[in-house]
């Protein structure tokens, strides 16, 4: 998908795997050069979506069924999409966001049981072809993903108290993913330091986009 100089990349993977610290470097990285940069997350980045955020995900695993969830996620970036990336996109902004429609695929279809076809019907309704243009599979083996967020939350969310098999379901489902789609997606090493993560992830960008931001 062509956008003019502007880019949208989402960051994908499991719990722990160190999205938000690549992104805070990446947007750094980009600002430093010149660049506008819109940060955004899901679910959240606008204020109706945050409290979505807040229903979604706080409270007992159970709360809501996965269809229930899929529903909050897509209206939430229904909201975040159209007044936010748009817009940004619009104005020939990088925009980076910590997850996007392939958690709702990994987390309410392969591995919290919605068919991922009915997935993706509710993504083509909402927001058509509309994807990232690059989007980054932070891969951990959940194990060790699941110690960074022990080490770090006090309060974990209700996806954080979910059972080992369901994480073990996303990760391979984002791995599917990646091989389905390798023209969007590239899978990161997300164990390496930050350091040799940020340098893996600008050398896609660069192969990808053509330049060296
Ligand atoms: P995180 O931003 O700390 O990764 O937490 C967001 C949680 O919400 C994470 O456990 C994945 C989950 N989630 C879904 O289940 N479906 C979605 O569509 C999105 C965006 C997030």
């Amino acid at each position: 998908m062509s956008r003019g100089g502007a880019h949208f990349i989402s960051f994908e993977g499991g719990e722990g795997a160190g999205k938000t610290t690549q992104i805070k470097l990446l947007g750094e990285h980009l600002r430093n050069a010149g660049h506008e940069v819109v940060i955004t997350r899901e679910p959240g980045g606008t204020p109706d979506a945050e409290i979505v955020r807040d229903i979604a995900l706080n409270g007992e695993p159970g709360r809501w069924s996965a269809v229930e969830e899929m529903l909050l996620m897509y209206t939430a970036r229904s909201q975040l999409v159209r007044t936010v990336i748009r817009p940004a996109l619009d104005r020939g902004a990088w925009v980076l966001s910590d997850r996007f429609a392939d958690s709702t695929l990994v987390y309410q279809g392969y591995a919290g049981g919605v068919d991922p076809d009915d997935v993706r019907k509710l993504h083509a309704l909402v927001l058509g072809d509309f994807n990232p243009d690059i989007t980054f599979i932070m891969d951990i083996a959940p194990d060790n993903g699941m110690r960074r967020v022990h080490s770090r939350a006090e309060v974990l969310n209700q996806f954080e108290l979910r059972d080992d098999a369901f994480y073990v379901r996303a990760r391979s489902a984002y791995l599917d993913i990646a091989a389905q789609e390798p023209e969007r997606c590239a899978v990161i090493n997300a164990t390496q330091s930050p350091e040799a993560v940020a340098d893996d992830i600008l050398q896609v960008i660069i192969e990808r986009t053509g330049t060296k931001p």
